[in-house]
């Protein structure tokens, strides 16, 4: 058992998945001084070393800052006030912070803020159990939910107060919500993403998404030493086709402007295909258990929501049962879905909004194409659309539970058990 000792038979909070969000709103809780216990079928060093995001709204950078694991992030993470939007050969600026009030973005990789979370948890004394296999979930239409799992070559039984679904869109929570209780909405896209991680240094001082009859690509950035870089494929491709040469010289012929703009080649250490989906399971509750994060949406990457959608249902999440804890009141709890799913709705067209404006539709016909230049010439010009668009970038707000946000503040970073005693 990696993190601490034993998995205890009984906890509060039984959080299945150690992503962000289960990770997270395990940290939440122990800072309210209700206990958890997370379980993760993968082993910590796997889980460390999964690159996925890399770009924070300010809500979810000001999360991690109050909370107490924001420092790493805020020494080596690098902080973007503006976007590029590149089309017919020159580059767009959106003044994200000049059209937000001085809201900003964070570059800093997911798996960093993962090892953060990992560390904070483990310090506290908190139970993270790895290499948990076979979890399944039961008794979650009542007030005594159970998983079961094996570990060490032993069965696991773990009842508690609520389950935590955070085990991501391939998890086992959503699928055990009866098919009668749970509604799902869904969109394929008919293209993936091809991503690579290159030793260089960053390329430009912002983000560039760029649309060109090529297909969409975009210029991200880890560190110094470290750029991400992705372009629109076919979802169905293979590695193997793209030697490192055709990837540079694609991305040169859908980056390239007319003043010479030069995308310097560098060594290519990671290389991978992303399929993109839309995807919204209604509601995010059924009982005693709760989904959060991927195990309830998915949202195509362009526009960078996933992780930061993860990040606002874990906050809506914890404030409802922080609530429930101290005042014995399921109000926030009876609301958590429909507070959520207003945001998760909103990431969800705004995710495919700029999928739908950004890429290359081969099934489209020429009209299609002109009313996407239409709304790129829009974007590029428009003081409204610009701040529509960087009100979404940067994070629209949380809804957050007056109660709750009153007694944390009460409770002030750090106090265990405070609220959490003698209630389970
Ligand atoms: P996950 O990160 O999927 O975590 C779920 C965890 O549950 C995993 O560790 C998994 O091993 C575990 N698990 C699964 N099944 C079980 C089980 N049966 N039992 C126990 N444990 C289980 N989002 C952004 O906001 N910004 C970005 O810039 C961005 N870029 C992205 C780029 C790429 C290439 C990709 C793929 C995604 C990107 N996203 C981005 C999306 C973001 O990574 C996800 O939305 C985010 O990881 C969701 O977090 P989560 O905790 O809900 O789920
Ligand atoms: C990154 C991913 C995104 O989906 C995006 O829109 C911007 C940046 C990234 O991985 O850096």
């Amino acid at each position: 058992m990696t993190g601490n000792v034993s998995a205890p038979a009984r906890t509060q909070v039984a959080i299945v998945g150690a992503g962000p969000a289960g990770l997270l709103l395990s940290h939440l809780l122990n800072l309210a001084g209700i206990e958890s216990v997370v379980l993760e079928s993968r082993s910590r060093a796997d889980v460390e070393a999964t690159l996925r995001a890399g770009v924070l709204e300010q809500g979810t950078v000001d999360l991690l800052i109050e909370s107490g694991v924001g420092e790493r992030m805020l020494l080596e993470g690098s902080l973007h006030h503006g976007i590029e939007f590149r089309f017919g050969g020159r580059g767009h600026r959106i003044p994200l912070s000049e059209l937000t009030d001085g809201r900003a973005i964070m570059l800093y990789a997911q798996h960093e803020v993962i090892k953060d979370l990992i560390h904070a948890r483990l310090a506290a004394g908190g139970t993270i159990v790895f290499d948990a296999r076979n979890v399944t979930i039961h008794d979650f239409d009542s007030a005594k939910p159970r998983i079961r799992f094996e570990h060490d070559e032993r069965v696991h039984e773990l009842r508690s107060d609520f389950i935590a679904g955070c085990d991501g869109y391939h998890g086992v929570c959503r699928p055990s919500v009866p098919p009668a209780a749970r509604q799902e909405f869904a969109r394929a896209y008919p293209f993936g993403w091809f991503g690579i991680l290159v030793n260089a240094r960053p390329y430009s001082p912002e983000l560039i998404y760029a649309y060109h009859e090529r297909g969409f690509s975009l210029v991200s950035t880890r560190s110094h030493e470290v750029q991400r870089l992705y372009f629109q494929c076919d979802p169905h491709d293979s590695v193997d086709n793209w030697p490192d040469e055709r990837i540079w010289a694609e991305l040169a012929a859908r980056l390239e402007t007319d003043d010479g703009w030069e995308l310097k080649q560098g060594p290519i250490f990671q290389k991978g295909i992303i399929a993109m989906r839309s995807f919204v399971l209604e509601p995010m509750q059924f009982g005693t258990l709760f989904l959060a994060g991927d195990a309830a949406h998915i949202v195509p990457p362009t526009g960078a929501k996933g992780l930061n959608l993860a990040v606002a249902d874990v906050r809506v999440l914890s404030d409802a049962f922080i609530e429930y804890y101290a005042t014995g009141r399921r109000d926030g709890l009876e609301h958590y879905s429909a507070t959520a799913l207003e945001r998760v709705w909103a990431a969800e067209h705004f995710s495919w909004w700029m999928t739908s404006m950004l890429h290359r539709y081969d099934d489209r016909d020429p009209f299609q194409q002109r009313l996407q230049f239409a709304q790129l010439n829009q974007v590029a010009s428009s003081h409204a659309f610009q701040t529509a668009l960087a009100e979404n970038y940067v994070g629209l707000p949380i809804r957050r539970r007056a109660l709750a946000e009153k007694l944390k503040r009460r409770s002030g970073a750090k106090t265990r058990r405070e609220f959490g005693a003698g209630i389970a």
